[in-house]
């Protein structure tokens, strides 16, 4: 298992560019098997996730060239589902992007119940309930699901809880399917709009992306062509709440700004010193911030995988500030970590926490339990006096290409140890 040691409490200064968002590569990466001609996807993080995605692609068939770092070709040509691995397609949660193009692509498919991490269970329920209304037979067992369906049929699918890769199944799944389907109460994440936009532009009819009713067309078939990942948005604003809480000098670079106007909002509110360009934000030392409340949201409110980085800015902010996780059940138990190193934290339910500041941390052996709580701690790392060890970076290192480099281009003292 590897970890990270970090010797917390110092200024930083330098500049961070911001890597292609892990979460609409995945989703790109999984549309290519909807046509069979060669999709060529640029700025791909190198992060875990995306490789395993990779490796179930090519266990399928698909023939992948890796023509430059981040930038791949991908020929979904003479495939065989009996090949896929499901070992790998337990592993992590962006794997259920597949269901959907291999049932369109295969008419039928074992898939496994979605893995996933300890953000709390990740059922599927919404997904089969809008497979199920497009005429797709669902059989459901212990390990795994029966999915089948010759053709599917136009209808209308109302979500009961907005879900990003719910509605990204749907969307996928109506490409193809006989008549229109409209999708309600949808999630309007950027990297929802940039792969409708990308499959419109091979010659789908989606419209309403970005808004919370989706309309499908459908159509025979679609072509494969050119397509740039978006930046990061969660990357930017985990070193956005970094920069803040240890008090440095940040410029990160090759971000998209737009994609984070609720955060950049809050922390204008809390006093930050920051200067907004429109592909960098530039964070300056702004000596004691305020504390806000945070409240999670769909998209486009403060979205959850922002909720750890910036509760670790709240315990170096001064007052108290009510973190209200709305969107997981169990997404604040890191918190019991940031208490371990001086961080004054009540915790009022399984989603509501209370965080006084500022608290001064010290470092401490702790461990990643998620992504982005991960990344929390590395925070809380950097922050503190002393020496922190972070354990199971594998978690980090799933949505955080080349973390160590980054930081120490900045000036921290972060090293990884196998
Ligand atoms: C996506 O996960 C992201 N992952 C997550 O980012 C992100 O935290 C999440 O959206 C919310 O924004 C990817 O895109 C690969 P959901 P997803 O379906 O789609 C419940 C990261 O850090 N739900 O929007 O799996 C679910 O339990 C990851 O990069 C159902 O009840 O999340 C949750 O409470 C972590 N039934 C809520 O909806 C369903 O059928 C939102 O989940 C599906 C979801």
């Amino acid at each position: 298992m590897s970890t990270f040691i970090i010797q917390g409490g110092f200024q930083l200064k330098g500049e961070i560019a911001v890597g292609g968002a892990k979460n609409m590569a995945t989703k790109v990466l999984a549309a290519s098997l909807l046509s069979d001609e060669t999709m060529h996807v640029s700025r791909v993080p190198e992060v875990e996730d995306v490789k395993r995605l990779l490796e179930i692609l090519s266990s399928l068939g698909v023939e992948i060239k890796r023509t430059a770092p981040g930038e791949y070709d991908l020929t979904p040509k003479n495939l065989d589902i009996d090949r896929l691995d499901y070992e790998l397609v337990g592993k992590f949660r962006a794997s259920i992007l597949l269901l959907a193009p291999l049932l369109v692509r295969f008419k039928k498919v074992r898939f496994p119940q979605p893995g996933g991490c300890t953000i709390g269970k990740r059922p599927i329920d919404l997904f089969i309930h809008g497979l199920r209304a497009l005429g797709v037979s669902v059989k459901e067992g212990d390990t795994y699901n029966e999915f089948s369906a010759k053709q599917l049929v136009g209808n209308r699918v109302i979500f009961t809880k907005v879900s990003v890769t719910g509605t990204e199944t749907l969307m996928l799944a109506a490409v193809f399917a006989r008549g229109t389907t409209t999708l309600v109460n949808v999630a309007q994440e950027p990297e929802v709009v940039a792969l409708a936009e990308y499959l419109n532009s091979q010659g789908a009819r989606i419209e309403g992306a970005g808004s919370s009713i989706m309309t499908v067309i459908g159509v025979e078939k679609i072509k494969a062509g050119n397509v740039r990942v978006i930046p990061d948005r969660i990357e930017a604003g985990s070193y956005l709440a970094l920069a803040l809480a240890t008090k440095s000098y940040l410029k990160i670079t090759d971000c998209e700004p737009n994609h984070l106007l609720v955060p950049l909002e809050m922390v204008k509110k809390m006093g930050a010193t920051i200067k907004v360009g429109n592909d960098h934000i530039e964070v300056k030392p702004s000596g004691t911030l305020s504390a806000i409340d945070i409240k999670t949201h769909e998209y486009p409110g403060f979205v959850t995988d922002m909720q750890a980085p910036f509760t670790v800015l709240m315990t170096q902010a001064k007052g108290q500030s009510l973190i209200h996780e709305t969107v997981f059940e169990s997404r604040l138990f890191y918190t019991d970590f940031l208490a371990r190193m001086g961080a004054q934290v009540l915790m009022c339910d399984p989603q509501r926490v209370l965080i006084t500041g500022p608290a001064s941390l010290s470092g401490k052996r702790i461990e990643s339990p998620d992504l982005r709580a991960g990344m929390a701690m590395v925070i809380a790392g950097l922050v503190a006096a002393g020496e922190t060890t972070i354990d199971n970076i594998y978690q980090i290192e799933r949505g955080y290409s080349n973390l160590v480099q980054k930081l120490q281009d900045i000036g921290a003292a972060i090293k990884r140890i196998e």
